[in-house]
């Protein structure tokens, strides 16, 4: 891909999508984000925030525009529920990508209740849902990215690898052995894997039935909080969420251990999970008078 196009990063002012964005700008796409910072909004709800001194989008914008001479737009749109302003928007923008991250992501929080769980499948599946019409919509060929969840396939496996891509499997048909392709059959463990796994189905349908290019990442867990561009300046400082529904495990037991705090195990204390290192950017250089 070229550089000068553009990218709208759905979700781009959290945890994956601040640094996310920072990066394809810092690269020369024209970053679009969309985020109605709800994220923002559960941090007052909890009663909780993030770690590191995070700033308002538009300060961090600006300040990045300061630094870089580079302008990342921002459009405060619930991707959920404005479908037509949505869809609107890809139109006028025609993006070669669409970076998805725009999900409540918590599996504890999408479990308090009734209506942490109706509002993370509302959330999530429609607004899933919406990218993929709106990019059917608009004629144009957009390759969609994902973050998914490697929780999709549970904890537990058929007693084998998790195989990339399709798994064949041998069907009989009408008394013959006949070879499918399927997707590794998903066992999610709460109501936010839930919504990844409908999600896969909906990126499923939309490329067989109307070739919308997806890659959909079944990835473990991010961990790392700031870029080499997010180290520019305090202003574009990354969130680092550390309690109960947001923090991840690593998150929690390094705050747990820094405070002298027993790290708290869930369950039996026999879970895997794979980790992934993806915020710290590899080395690149900046022009001196841009570092701070
Ligand atoms: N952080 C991880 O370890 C991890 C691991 C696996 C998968 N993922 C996936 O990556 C994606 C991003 O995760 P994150 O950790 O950056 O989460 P995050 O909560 O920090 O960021 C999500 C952003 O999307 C925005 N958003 C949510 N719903 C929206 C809506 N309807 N319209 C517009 N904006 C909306 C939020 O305001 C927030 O800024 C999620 O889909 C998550 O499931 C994250």
């Amino acid at each position: 891909m070229a550089s000068g196009e553009r990218i709208i990063v759905l979700g781009g002012d959290g945890f994956c999508g601040w640094p996310t964005s920072l990066r394809l700008s810092r690269e020369g796409y024209d970053v679009i984000i969309v985020d109605n910072l709800s994220r923002r909004k559960i941090d007052i709800e909890l009663g909780c925030e993030s770690l590191t001194p995070i700033q308002p989008l538009e300060r961090r914008l600006r300040r990045w525009r300061e630094l870089t001479g580079r302008t990342i737009e921002h459009h405060h749109l619930n991707i959920a529920e404005d479908y037509a302003d949505l869809a609107a928007l890809i139109a006028k923008i025609k993006p070669k990508a669409i970076v998805h991250f725009a999900e409540q992501r918590a599996a504890p929080y999408s479990m308090k209740s009734p209506r942490h769980k109706r509002y993370t499948v509302d959330n999530n599946i429609n607004g899933t849902h919406n990218v993929l019409c709106a990019i059917v919509e608009s004629g144009l060929d957009i390759h969609l990215v994902h973050l998914g969840t490697m929780g999709v396939y549970g904890y537990g496996t058929a007693g084998m690898s998790i195989p990339e891509g399709y798994l064949t499997v041998k069907v009989d048909i009408d008394g013959v052995d006949r070879e499918i392709e399927i997707p590794y059959p998903p066992h999610p463990g709460s109501i936010y894997h839930m919504t990844k796994t409908l999600d896969a189905l909906l990126f499923y349908y939309y490329n067989k039935n109307d070739d919308v290019r997806v890659t959909d990442l079944h990835q473990g867990v991010v961990w790392g909080t700031n870029t080499d561009d997010t180290m520019l300046h305090p202003d574009l400082i990354n969130r680092f969420d550390w309690e109960g529904d947001y923090g991840t495990v690593l998150n929690r037991f390094l705050v747990q251990a820094a405070v002298g705090h027993p790290l708290t195990v869930y369950g039996s204390g026999g879970q895997t999970r794979a980790f992934t290192f993806a915020i710290r950017s590899a080395a690149f250089s900046w022009p001196s008078s841009t570092r701070r």
